[in-house]
């Protein structure tokens, strides 16, 4: 049995963690909107077409913000066609993904779906295949109050108020020559900075998120966030990152230590950002936006397949990736890794939320139901809030094929504005049990400890539609808690929540 032991202080804080920290993303790909979100024929749906079921476990993950409607399809995506009586929106061939866009969905209706599950639109502006004046002409439709074309037209189309669109993104992944309208980041930041000015000129209010790297892994890495923030500092807020992590010919140890370069590409992004500051003379910082992370691997050949058979089909299955446990706890490090940055990371869209890569699954016309990563990010969302904590964590550390001195046991902690903590754990050891010391000093007002635990004893289980609880959270009982002293046992490889409260 090995032995870990986790130190805590009140006074050594990180920074207030942003609720934003916990935001996702739908995008018009695959069966995110058409069969997951919205389905006008299934029992639970709502007169709008909205899946009730569906909305019921987004609601339970308290996401402040959903990002939308891409992604890879907003490169090429006219967002008039969004607007107006659903029988005139054109039908439209989406180069991203090689489907047929109804345009069923648009922004009205997902602006009205955001609402009815307590989240606010972060709304993606095409900057591949148009520029800054169709940015601003969506700001003005969404955020103008009246008296104008498109303001009044927003009226017309049954929305007396502005929308009120707080957060957008100038465009997405535009280094990528996957995209409709790939730019060098010398053009990227020229047309991020018009765009911007033009947009902020209408709605002064808005906050925008300029299209960092599409990886770190990208070969213009470093360079492209140099160059286009030298373009368009002055007038952006965030800068974007985006990552997955994949398993293919890699063992579990590995996979599970992938997020060791997680840290290094955060900070390495936010230095870039102080460096343009530092040669700009400025006194604004940029913060950053990790609006893509996630696990995605597991459908990347079948998908290529289906995009050349079903070539222009409409809600293909396209990246229904089937999450294990192993999954899950990698996802779980990611978030770890989030919270111990929350002075600087500020918004995170776990990508995505529904059928594609997502934490919640759907059948047409049958259930719902929660894959392995959708508990993680339930138990970080829900008692994750507050301010981040510093947490020296003493560990036993293995070797792996590309890493070397992994923690074996993975933690960030918070504490909350009642006072309580929460400590976030991965033991990502294959056999063995941790047993792990709290020693919470300041916080020994705290009494009593509650634990959770995510594990199973094949790290490949996953759950399903005919087995949707396979892989579920369950209570574990403490060794030891005296004094703000604890122990707990971690089972291996295992997703572990403690909340220590009076
Ligand atoms: O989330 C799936 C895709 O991954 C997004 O469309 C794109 O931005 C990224 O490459």
């Amino acid at each position: 049995m090995k032995k870990a032991a986790v130190i805590l202080d009140r006074d050594y804080t990180i920074a207030p963690i942003d609720p934003r920290l916990f935001g996702s993303f739908i995008e018009h790909l695959g069966r995110a909107v058409y069969g997951g979100i919205y389905e006008p024929s299934h029992p639970t749906a709502t007169p709008e077409g909205f899946r009730q079921d569906v909305m019921g476990l987004i609601r339970k993950l308290r996401i402040p913000v959903i990002r939308y409607p891409g992604g890879n399809f907003v490169s090429g995506f006219r967002w008039e066609d969004s607007i107006g009586p659903k029988e005139s929106r054109p039908r439209r061939l989406d180069l991203a993904w090689d489907t047929t866009e109804t345009n069923e969905v648009g922004l009205h209706e997902f602006v009205s779906f955001c609402r009815q599950v307590d989240s606010e639109v972060m709304y993606a502006v095409n900057l591949g295949t148009r520029g800054p004046e169709n940015a601003k002409d969506i700001v003005e439709y969404c955020n103008h109050p009246s008296g104008t074309k498109w303001s009044d037209l927003r009226i017309q189309n049954g929305a007396a108020e502005p929308f009120n669109i707080r957060l957008w993104c100038l465009g997405n992944e535009m280094d990528g020559p996957w995209q409709m309208g790939q730019k060098t980041a010398y053009e990227y930041g020229r047309a991020a900075n018009e765009a911007a000015k033009l947009m902020k000129w209408v709605d002064p209010s808005i906050e925008l998120v300029a299209c960092g790297s599409s990886s770190s892994m990208m070969p213009t890495f470093g360079d492209w966030e140099l160059t286009m923030l030298n373009e368009c500092y002055d007038n952006v807020d965030y800068v974007s990152l985006h990552r997955y992590y994949g398993k293919t010919n890699m063992d579990t140890p590995t996979f599970l230590a992938s997020t060791m370069d997680l840290e290094d590409f955060i900070r390495t992004v936010a230095s870039i950002c102080d460096a343009v500051k530092g040669k700009k003379h400025s006194k604004k910082k940029l913060n950053l936006s990790f609006d893509e992370w996630n696990v995605w691997y597991h459908s990347h050949g079948q998908d290529a397949e289906l995009r050349k058979e079903k070539k222009w089909g409409q809600a293909l299955p396209l990246l229904q990736d089937i999450y294990t446990l192993e999954d899950a706890l990698l996802a779980g490090s990611m978030l770890l890794t989030f919270l111990r940055n929350a002075d600087r990371v500020k918004i995170a869209c776990l990508a995505q939320l529904v059928n594609v890569i997502a934490p919640i699954m759907t059948r047409n016309g049958g259930p719902s139901w929660c894959q392995t990563i959708f508990y993680p990010f339930l138990h970080v969302s829900n008692y994750g809030r507050g301010t981040a904590l510093n947490v020296l964590v003493d560990t036993p550390v293995y070797d792996c094929r590309e890493y070397e001195k992994v923690p074996v046991v993975d933690a960030a902690a918070t504490v909350d504005s009642t006072g309580n903590v929460t400590v976030f754990c991965v033991n990502r050891d294959l056999q063995e049990d941790c047993v792990l010391k709290l020693d919470l000093r300041s916080f020994s007002s705290l009494s009593k400890l509650e634990h959770i635990c995510l594990t199973h004893s094949d790290p490949l289980a996953v759950n399903t539609e005919e087995n949707p609880d396979n892989v579920v959270p369950h209570s574990e009982k403490p060794l030891f808690s005296e004094d703000g002293t604890f122990e707990v046992r971690l089972s291996p490889l295992s997703w572990n929540v403690l909340r220590i409260t009076d």
